[in-house]
């Protein structure tokens, strides 16, 4: 797949993990999909929890699962969708993780932010630029 058909795909598995979202406190729900260079996805929701500061975002659920499988880069593109019409982007904390398993596959995913009508096109660098990352431990 490339070009619109991945995006279209990838924008229609983040709306599917949004159905599997927790969230009664926000009643917010979101959903991510990672997509791999070997073609893989790994989706995520965001799950929130009583003590309401504890809450998990989409995107770092997509994160943990990917490698909690053992993936470790290869991450080329991200869609984030959440349950309004409006484009959401990814949070200040989700840049930061994304960029982690982005850093350590040295690609800069392209972002697809999902709204009812329309689809934001950025990249993981645009929304973070200068990033922290770890070849600052070196
Ligand atoms: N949320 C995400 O899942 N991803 C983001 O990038 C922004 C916010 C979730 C967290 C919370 O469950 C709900 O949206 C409302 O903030």
């Amino acid at each position: 797949m490339s070009g619109f058909d991945d995006r279209d795909a990838l924008i229609a598995a983040a709306r599917r993990a949004l159905e599997h979202s927790y969230s009664p406190y926000s009643s917010f729900r979101v959903g991510a999909a990672l997509r791999f260079a070997d073609g893989s996805v790994v989706t995520g929701t965001n799950i929130e929890n009583a003590s309401y500061g504890l809450a998990l975002c989409a995107e770092t659920v997509a994160v943990a699962k990917a490698m909690d499988g053992g993936v470790r880069g290869g991450l080329v593109a991200v869609a984030v969708t959440g349950d309004g019409a409006d484009i959401i982007t990814p949070c200040g904390r989700c840049r930061q993780v994304l960029h982690e398993l982005a850093d350590l596959g040295a690609t800069d995913p392209v972002i697809w932010c999902a709204g009812t009508a329309d689809v934001a096109e950025t990249r993981l660098s645009e929304l973070l630029p200068r990033a922290f990352g770890p070849g600052h431990l070196d």
